[in-house]
C-alpha cells in the first residue's frame, strides 16, 4: 500500500491569505474571494505530479514534441456545501475538469456524515479525483465522501482542505491510508462542538453569509 502523505502547503501567499480568512471581521465577499484564491494555489500543488506525455505540435518556427497532461480529464469533487468555495479557483486552472457533487451534512448531535446527494461521472476508475472540503474536522464527511468515490471506481483520489484538525487527519488516515492530503494548516484541536480551534468558524456560513 502506498504511504499516506500529509502535505502542508507553507507557501507565503497561502499562509497570508489563510490568516486574512481567519479574521473574525473579514467580509463574506472577502472570505469567498480568498477561498477561491487559495483553491487555485492548492490546485497547483495537488497537481504537481500529474503525468505528462510528449505530443507533436508546430510552433510558428518548427515542429517539436512538447508535454501535455496525459490521461483522462481530472475530476473535482467538492463536498457540499463548503467545498464549492474552492471550485471556481480550481476550475480556473483546470477548466476541462469534470465535477462530482457530494452532498453530506453533519448531524449536529452525532456529528456523523449523512448523504443526501451524489452525482459523479459514471466511472472514475481512470480519473484523478480531487476531493475538496475546506475543513477536515472530525473527518466523518471526508471519509464518507472518499468511500462514495471509491464505490464509483476511484483509485487515484487526493484530498484537499484548507484547515485540518489532528483528530480529522488521524481518522482519515486510518480509513483511507492511501489517499494523500493537502492542507494549508493543521490547527490545535477540535472543540466540543466539532469545530476546529483556533480555526476560522463555520466555513459554509462565512462564505455564503448565512449567519
Ligand atoms: N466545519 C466548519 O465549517 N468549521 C469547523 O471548524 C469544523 C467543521
Amino acid at each position: 500500500m502506498a504511504h499516506h502523505q500529509i502535505n502542508v502547503v507553507l507557501h507565503p501567499l497561502v499562509q497570508h491569505k489563510l490568516t486574512l480568512m481567519r479574521e473574525r471581521d473579514r467580509s463574506t465577499k472577502g472570505f469567498r474571494e480568498l477561498l477561491n484564491e487559495i483553491g487555485m494555489l492548492l490546485a497547483y500543488e495537488v497537481t504537481r505530479d500529474l503525468p505528462v506525455e510528449l505530443v507533436d505540435i508546430e510552433t510558428p518556427l518548427q515542429p517539436m514534441k512538447a508535454p501535455k497532461i496525459a490521461g483522462k480529464k481530472l475530476t473535482l469533487a467538492p463536498i457540499l456545501r463548503a467545498g464549492v468555495g474552492f471550485l471556481d479557483g480550481m476550475l480556473a486552472l483546470m477548466p476541462s475538469a469534470r465535477v462530482a457533487h457530494i452532498g453530506l451534512y453533519r448531524d449536529p448531535d452525532t456529528l456523523q456524515a449523512i448523504e443526501y446527494y451524489f452525482k459523479a461521472p459514471q466511472d472514475l476508475t481512470d480519473r484523478t479525483v480531487i476531493l475538496v472540503d475546506p475543513m477536515l474536522a472530525t473527518g466523518n464527511s471526508a471519509c464518507a465522501a472518499a468511500h462514495l468515490l471509491k464505490a464509483r471506481g476511484g483509485r487515484d483520489i487526493r484530498f484537499v482542505c484548507l484547515l485540518a484538525a489532528p483528530e480529522g487527519i488521524a481518522h482519515f488516515q486510518a480509513e483511507h491510508p492511501e489517499i494523500p492530503v493537502w492542507t494549508a494548516a493543521i490547527d490545535e484541536r477540535l472543540n466540543d462542538h466539532g469545530y476546529i480551534v483556533p480555526g476560522l468558524g463555520d466555513a459554509g456560513d462565512r462564505m455564503f453569509g448565512t449567519k
